[in-house]
Formats: C-alpha cells, sequence, structure tokens
C-alpha cells in the first residue's frame, strides 16, 4: 500500500515533469517493483466532453475549479488503502478527458505533480512531503510558448491570449501563495540536480524502514 505521497507544485512550465521523471527514471530500475508510482494533477481537469470545443477553449485551467480534487483526494485514499486506481486521461488538444484510463497500483511512495497541489488545504493534508518548484515567471513562460505550440496544439495568439488572461493572473492568486505551504523551495526544477539527488536519498530511506 502507498505509505508516503510526494507533492511536486510549481507554475505552469516550471520544470515540474522534468524534476519528477528524472527522479523517476533514475530510481526505477535499482527498486523493486512497485515500489514507486507517478501520478499527474491534470489527468484531473474536469471532463468536457459535454460541452462544444468553443466552450471548452474559453475555461480557465489555471483556476482550482478547473479540477475534479475531490476525485483525486478519493484516489490518492484508495492508494493508502492498498486498491489500485484508474487515473484518468487528459487530451490537451480537445480540452476534455480522452476515454482510456491508466492502472496505477499502490506502490509504496507516490509522486504527485501538478500546478495547484498546495493551494488546495484539503489535498495538502494528503502529501507527505510537499515540495515547490520555483523557477523565474519569464523562464516558464518561454517554455510553456515552446511547448504549447509544439506538443499541445496551439497557435502563438492563443499562447500569448491565454497567458494573460488567466495563467498569470491565477500564478499570483493561487500558485504562488501555495509555496509557503512546501517543506522544500527547489530552484531551476529538473536542472537541480543537488535537490533530485536530495530527495532520491530520501526515497531510498523511506524504502529501507
Ligand atoms: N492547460 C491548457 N489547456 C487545457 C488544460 C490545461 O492550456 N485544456 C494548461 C493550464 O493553463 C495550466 C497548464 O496546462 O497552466 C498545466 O500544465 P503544466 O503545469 O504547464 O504542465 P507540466 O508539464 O506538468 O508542467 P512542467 O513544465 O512544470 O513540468
Amino acid at each position: 500500500m502507498t505509505r508516503t505521497i510526494i507533492a511536486i507544485a510549481g507554475a505552469s512550465a516550471s520544470g515540474k515533469s522534468l524534476f519528477t521523471q528524472t527522479i523517476y527514471n533514475e530510481l526505477v530500475n535499482e527498486l523493486e517493483s512497485g515500489a514507486i508510482a507517478i501520478i499527474e494533477e491534470d489527468a484531473y481537469y474536469k471532463d468536457q466532453s459535454h460541452l462544444p470545443f468553443e466552450h471548452r477553449t474559453q475555461t480557465n485551467y489555471d483556476h482550482p475549479d478547473a479540477f475534479e480534487h475531490d476525485l483525486l483526494r478519493q484516489h490518492l485514499e484508495q492508494l493508502r488503502r492498498g486498491e489500485s486506481i484508474e487515473v484518468p486521461t487528459y487530451d490537451y488538444a480537445q480540452h476534455t478527458r480522452s476515454s482510456e484510463t491508466r492502472t496505477v497500483i499502490p506502490a509504496k511512495i507516490l509522486i504527485i505533480e501538478g500546478i495547484l497541489l498546495l493551494s488546495d488545504s484539503a489535498l495538502s493534508e494528503e502529501f507527505d512531503i510537499k515540495v515547490f518548484i520555483d523557477t523565474p515567471l519569464d523562464i516558464c513562460l518561454l517554455r510553456r510558448m515552446q511547448r504549447d505550440i509544439e506538443q499541445r496544439g496551439r497557435s502563438l495568439p492563443s499562447v500569448v491570449e491565454q497567458y494573460q488572461a488567466t495563467v498569470r493572473p491565477m500564478f499570483y492568486q493561487f500558485i504562488e501563495p501555495s509555496k509557503h505551504n512546501a517543506d522544500l523551495v527547489v530552484t531551476r526544477g529538473g536542472m537541480n540536480r543537488v535537490a533530485i539527488d536530495i530527495i532520491k536519498s530520501k526515497i531510498k530511506y523511506l524504502l529501507q524502514e
């Protein structure tokens, strides 16, 4: 059953996925199978398949109401009880859930990454270790522009419009204040080798207990 849940939060395109994936990839082969698993908060964006596409493009995806955090909490509690879960999959180009799910087993260590994990106090209670990736916002913006155009099927004008309308204001309203709920603040995200090694050592230590 899942004993330790590690949350990795921070601005959009701050490097949360790279930080998380690096830890996972470097540990997965040296640990017994089922020791570690990853899930993304983005998988818990609300299903919007009942809405026309044009409406879905208008959603504020950086506000807590865009997520089904109750389902995420329920899933974390199931993992703690030793039950597997079916994690939704999300389609950024269609702005809704796709029909497939991904089975996640109750690994001893679970890492979860997402923008608003530490801004929800009920959800935060589920986390044993809370990390905030603190990357300068201009670097995040550059990465987001490149990623959204290359990987999420967006145009430059749409990225600029969304950034000004919701991404930036919601960062200041919800994400940045949540930094104070973190146990550890990591500069430079996936590039911070020392922070990656510290979390890896902690995971190995927890697995020996
Ligand atoms: N988002 C979007 N359209 C949707 C759903 C989400 O543009 N239909 C955007 C939101 O605006 C939010 C972002 O997706 O800001 C959340 O993903 P992000 O944290 O950027 O992705 P990660 O890959 O997890 O981030 P990182 O680069 O830090 O690894």
